[in-house]
């Protein structure tokens, strides 16, 4: 079992497959992805690799992958890394969390390559104001892709991060939407990373602001699972739907933390804010799972109890293209 000098465990795994994505969200990539390589180029884990990194982390306790970006559905070869990591030993659900603008058409797929939860972003349900924000017109593919994962009864999660001159005065549309449809929407605080600092300061809303007026609104706390996310989440008689609150700034929000992250170059990232990460590319290629497991259980020993994010402190993370979020 992976355990780190907190007595904090870890089930979870995030392992991003690109770092490249073709959204430009005003929040994470105002100017797209800005990088001279290619997909190609870019030299992402391959399959085998990915399939190495799950093997060490099987070994060591983890129960969960969620595969993430970037946009890991840029990757031709997303079905055949989840059925990879979906037939090994101990890994109990593969999830991936994508922009969903490719959900329409390849859902189907992905459920028969083994996903179990989907985890989609919509960050505003108003046509106009979806484009203001990710630079996409595909509000309404990205919305028949749920659709039809629902028909699939494939769990699914929405994120809209909170943005005061965004979307917060659209927050009642949300709630309609749940009304009726079964989807656990997550509302995440804007989080301050090294690109968008002047953008945070004019669009960070406090989720404790929301969870005050759910609370008032006659929803209530539902307990956490295990291998949860980070998700405060609330339910209410009326809704078919759930509403997540994702509060980094939050007091102890790292205290409950389940989960470690591989960047798609082969990183182990300690926290989403971590300085830098511990480059394991050598290890994975070589491919000795075991060997690998022991370089993971030695580097855990050094996570540190909380991201100082209120502090103003970023770590390396310039965007969360480069680690999935
Ligand atoms: P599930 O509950 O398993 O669906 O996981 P999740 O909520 O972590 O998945 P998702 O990929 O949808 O992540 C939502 C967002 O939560 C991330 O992009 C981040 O913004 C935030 N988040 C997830 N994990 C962490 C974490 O360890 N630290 C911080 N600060 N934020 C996180
Ligand atoms: N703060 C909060 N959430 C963010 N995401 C990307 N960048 C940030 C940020 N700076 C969210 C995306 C997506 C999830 C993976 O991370 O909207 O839903
Ligand atoms: Fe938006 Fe996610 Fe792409 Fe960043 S990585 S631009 S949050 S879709």
């Amino acid at each position: 079992m992976l355990q780190d000098r907190y007595g904090r465990r870890f089930y979870y795994l995030r392992l991003s497959v690109t770092d490249i994505c073709n959204f430009r969200c005003n929040y994470c990539l105002p100017d797209g992805y800005q990088c001279e390589k290619s997909l190609s180029r870019e030299n992402p884990l391959s399959v085998t690799e990915a399939g190495t990194v799950v093997r060490a982390f099987a070994s060591l306790g983890t129960e969960k992958i969620r595969l993430t970006g970037g946009e890991p559905s840029l990757r031709k070869d997303l079905a055949q890394l989840i059925e990879t990591a979906k037939s090994i030993s101990g890994i109990r659900r593969v999830a991936i969390t994508t922009n969903g603008y490719k959900l329409p058409g390849e859902i189907d797929s992905w459920q028969g390559a083994g996903l179990d939860q989907l985890n989609v972003s919509i960050d505003s349900l108003d046509p106009q104001q979806f484009r203001a924000i990710t630079g996409h017109d595909k509000l309404q593919t990205i919305l028949r892709g749920i659709d039809r994962a629902l028909e699939l009864n494939i769990p699914t999660k929405v994120n809209a991060v909170l943005l005061r001159e965004h979307n917060l005065g659209t927050f009642n549309e949300f709630l309609e939407w749940i009304r009726s449809t079964p989807v656990s929407l997550r509302f995440i605080e804007l989080m301050r990373t090294g690109d968008n600092r002047e953008f945070f300061a004019s669009n960070h809303v406090a989720g404790s602001d929301i969870e005050n007026r759910l609370l008032r609104d006659g929803w209530s706390l539902v307990e956490r699972e295990r291998d949860a996310g980070p998700a405060k989440e609330f339910a209410h008689p009326d809704f078919a739907g759930r509403i997540g609150l994702i509060m980094p700034y939050s007091k102890d929000f790292c205290a409950t933390c389940n989960r470690l992250r591989i960047s798609a170059q082969g990183a182990l990232h300690l926290c989403l804010f971590a300085e830098q990460g511990v480059d394991l590319r050598a290890a994975i290629a070589a491919g000795d799972h075991l060997a690998l497991a022991e370089k993971i259980r030695e580097a855990v020993c050094g996570k540190n109890a909380s991201h100082q994010l209120q502090d103003g402190f970023t770590g390396g993370t310039r965007n969360l293209s480069m680690l999935g979020g």
